[in-house]
């Protein structure tokens, strides 16, 4: 089972150019899954929070394309205060952890990618729960 330390930063290839700079992420490679989703989040008004859930087995990947966010997540019995703010790194978080976007910066631009299809199954949305099942060895 996941613990706080298997979520971490991965810091993406960064190509510095005066013309503007570039980052890419692959499947497998930097990004330790296959990708079968992606989704982004925007037009977030400054201070605002999302994403009290997890999910049982939806990896995750999340990249602050532009301004910043923190992402906290919990495996239940600790908790991991992760700043997004460059558009170079980005954070992995494993299945069976309960996650929260908060403090989005105005105008931040969250892409995620995920190894599972959208399935709404999948998500666990009532913490108390959350903490019963990892307690249980569920997820
Ligand atoms: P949700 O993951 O619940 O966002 P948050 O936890 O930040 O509130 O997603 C919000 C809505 O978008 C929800 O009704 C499900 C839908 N959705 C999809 O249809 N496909 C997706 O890939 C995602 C991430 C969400």
């Amino acid at each position: 089972m996941a613990k706080i330390d298997d979520a971490k930063i991965v810091e993406l290839p960064k190509f510095l150019d005066a013309r503007g700079n570039l980052s890419f992420a692959e499947n497998n490679i930097q990004i330790p899954f296959e990708i079968k989703r992606t989704y982004w989040i925007y037009d977030v008004p400054g201070g605002e929070s999302r994403g009290g859930h997890a999910y049982q087995k939806n990896q995750e990947f999340i990249i602050a394309l532009s301004g910043a966010f923190d992402v906290i997540v919990d495996d239940g019995q600790k908790k991991k205060k992760f700043t997004l703010n460059r558009s170079y790194y980005g954070l992995y978080i494993p299945a069976g952890f309960w996650r929260e976007i908060e403090n989005f910066s105005t105008n931040s631009l969250a892409l995620e990618f995920g190894s599972e299809h959208f399935n709404k199954e999948d998500y666990i949305r009532d913490y108390k729960l959350f903490e019963k099942m990892k307690k249980n060895g569920k997820i």
